[in-house]
């Protein structure tokens, strides 16, 4: 008897639904089932958070957890975030001022920074360390990664005052 699990997930916004083994992760449920390859395999150990997504509002790191603990849930990937043609300002703020290298650990940055902008809309430079003290960059040095998401907070806030 087979002991694969019914599972649904909305992913982008997309409803997902697929029978799977209990031990699959959802980092691979992501990029080898659903072939949504933004986040990245680095450690598998929960340590760089290059697999970095949202799960119901929440950063994640997805090789920590099974695709049946998704069951039901909503996730934000990289590519839900924003696209070429219509860039997350953090996505465009990581590229005007060299947030990245290789761009390895790009996708789960920018998916963490956009909670981390959410939760505090005007951190300061040790606040926005601490809240990605969890990212780990193996190229960047970090201080760039760090004027990225400075600059799309300036960004963002006028962008909202404006708005009001
Ligand atoms: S691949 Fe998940 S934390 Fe490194
Ligand atoms: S840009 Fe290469 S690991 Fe961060």
């Amino acid at each position: 008897m087979s002991n694969k699990m019914h599972i649904k997930l909305n992913v982008n916004g997309k409803d997902e639904e697929f029978l799977a083994e209990p031990r699959e992760l959802l980092i691979y449920t992501l990029r080898e089932r659903l072939n949504i390859t933004g986040p990245h395999i680095g450690c598998e150990t929960s340590h760089c958070g290059a697999c970095t997504v949202t799960i119901d509002g929440k950063s994640v790191k997805s090789c920590t957890m099974f695709a049946a603990q998704a069951d039901g849930k909503e996730i934000t990937t990289i590519e839900g975030i924003g696209g070429p043609d219509d860039l997350h300002p953090l996505q465009a703020a990581f590229k005007e001022h060299h947030g990245l290298q290789c761009g390895y650990c790009t996708p789960g940055m920018i998916t963490r920074a956009t909670k981390l902008l959410e939760e505090n809309p005007n951190p300061t430079e040790e606040e926005i360390r601490f809240g990605m003290a969890g990212n780990i960059c193996r190229c960047t040095g970090y201080q760039n990664i760090i004027k990225s998401i400075q600059a799309a907070a300036a960004e963002m806030s006028a962008a909202k005052e404006a708005a009001e």
